[in-house]
């Protein structure tokens, strides 16, 4: 099987691209990070990126004279990376109509919310705020409606009493870093395809030892730590 060429576009922090390297160090996982593509100069993940020998290349929205020049730029450099797979990861730009279209079904994006709820920025204060009990995060093919795109796997946190934004973002963060390389790797095996603007996921009768799953769901009552434990597969 030939693993699938996957370029990473950042804004910033890093930590999901850094997860999704991290998963990729392992031969067998379906898919490779060829390059990441930061919009901004001095995200911190350029450096991570750099130190673990993948290329990256800074594409500014400044340094092109409209959208459209800029969409292109983003293309070329795929192109040039040879991608199968975009991963948005922590990537602060909405990309125009046509360079999403021409990567549908190719391009993923990871949103720190249970989608559909919470589109947009600020989901951990907006949970809080709005008093749900379950949070999370979801990996799903990008459209161009922004967060709005099919699912492909969701995990699943309590909203502790006591949370704050801060306490909330850290849990949802430590799933996302486990989500984001599961729903990569289903992707890049085709057991997760766009068709029709939904996601077709293969059965997952065939890999019960392996306890895939596209849902991870903690058990609210239980110490954090046993969140390991309960990734559990539904039909
Ligand atoms: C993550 O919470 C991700 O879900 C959101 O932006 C944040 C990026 O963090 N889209 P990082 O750069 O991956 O650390």
């Amino acid at each position: 099987m030939s693993r699938k060429r996957t370029v990473v576009l950042i804004s910033g922090r890093g930590s999901n691209m850094t997860a999704l390297i991290a998963a990729a160090s392992d031969p067998t996982y379906p898919a490779e990070i060829v390059g990441v593509i930061s919009d901004r100069a001095n995200a911190a993940g350029l450096g991570i990126a750099q130190s673990r020998g993948i290329a990256t290349k800074v594409i500014q929205r400044a340094d092109h004279p409209n959208k459209d020049a800029y969409d292109a730029a983003i293309d070329a450099a795929l192109t040039g990376f040879g991608a199968d797979i975009v991963a948005l990861a922590g990537y602060m730009r909405i990309l125009g109509r046509g360079l999403v279209e021409k990567w549908q079904g190719r391009m993923v994006n990871i949103h720190p919310a249970l989608l559909p709820a919470f589109k947009g920025l600020d989901t951990h204060a907006r949970a809080i705020r709005a008093g749900v009990r379950i949070h999370g995060c979801s990996v799903h093919f990008v459209t161009s409606e922004m967060d709005d795109g099919p699912i492909i796997a969701q995990a699943a946190v309590p909203v502790m009493v006591g949370d704050n934004e801060d306490t909330l973002a850290a849990r949802v963060l430590k799933v996302e870093h486990r989500l984001y390389p599961l729903a990569l790797g289903l992707v890049a095996e085709g057991k997760a395809r766009m068709e029709k603007g939904h996601t077709v996921l293969a059965h997952f009768a065939d890999d019960a030892d392996n306890a895939t799953s596209v849902v991870m769901a903690p058990d609210p009552l239980r110490e954090e730590t046993d969140l390991e434990q309960l990734a559990r597969i539904t039909p």
